[in-house]
């Protein structure tokens, strides 16, 4: 799988690199959630743990899962609370790594990997309780339509771009509502020094109690 080979190259630079879009999700999702709190989280492509400790300090119980060992390395390196799971696990076959039913789903920065939304969004709506929520950052599809990819430096100076798609902003919508869910919120988060595009998408759906 060519995009988890590049998170496994990526890893261990992820988090000391200039990037904005990851800090600035980090912001949104911390603003978007930190109201509620949570008896349990699947945090679906936790990546090097960027969020997980959020998590942690809103619930009694978060399975962090992603298909790149050597990002699962670097989070597991981070986050010491027993009440953090982290399984190996591709979102895109069958969510056999479950034990339990959940009250948040979270997906930050992942989805532009993912091409088939409404698969996704039918496995989250059968693992999350009554009344539970799903919430995507990502990066805006704006952003796309003008080119942003995810993309890093190797450590011989190649520049890797990894395989994206664009959703638009009515496909998450859409996918969401197809699968069950009521939209609560959505906003659009920019850059302080910019005017012109929003960088990060943010919205949280929930499924009816
Ligand atoms: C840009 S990183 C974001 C990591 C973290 N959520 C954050 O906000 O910093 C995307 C992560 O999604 C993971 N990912 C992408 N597609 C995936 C899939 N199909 N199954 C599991 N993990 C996936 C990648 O391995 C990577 O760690």
């Amino acid at each position: 799988m060519q995009v988890a080979e590049d998170y496994n190259a990526w890893a261990s630079a992820y988090d000391t690199v200039m990037n904005k879009t990851r800090d600035l999700e980090g912001v949104a999702l911390r603003d978007m959630l930190g109201a509620l709190s949570f008896r349990s989280v699947l945090e679906a492509g936790c990546g090097t743990g960027k969020n997980t400790s959020f998590f942690v300090d809103r619930a009694e119980h978060v399975l962090s899962v992603d298909f790149s060992a050597a990002m699962l390395a670097q989070a597991k390196e981070k986050i010491k609370s027993e009440k953090v799971e982290f399984k190996q696990a591709d979102l895109m076959h069958a969510w056999t790594f479950l034990d339990r039913q959940v009250d948040l789903i979270s997906f930050s920065l992942v989805l532009e990997h993912i091409p088939d939304l409404s698969t996704i969004f039918k496995n989250a709506y059968n693992t999350l309780n009554p009344g539970g929520y799903l919430y995507l950052g990502e990066l805006h599809p704006f952003k796309q339509y003008a080119g942003s990819k995810a993309r890093f430096e190797t450590a011989s100076g190649e520049t890797r771009v990894l395989d994206c798609f664009t959703h638009h902003v009515s496909d998450y919508f859409n996918a969401a509502v197809k699968a069950g869910f009521i939209c609560e919120s959505l906003q659009e988060w920019f850059d302080d020094d910019a005017v012109h595009l929003p960088r990060v998408l943010t919205i949280v759906f929930r499924k009816p109690k």
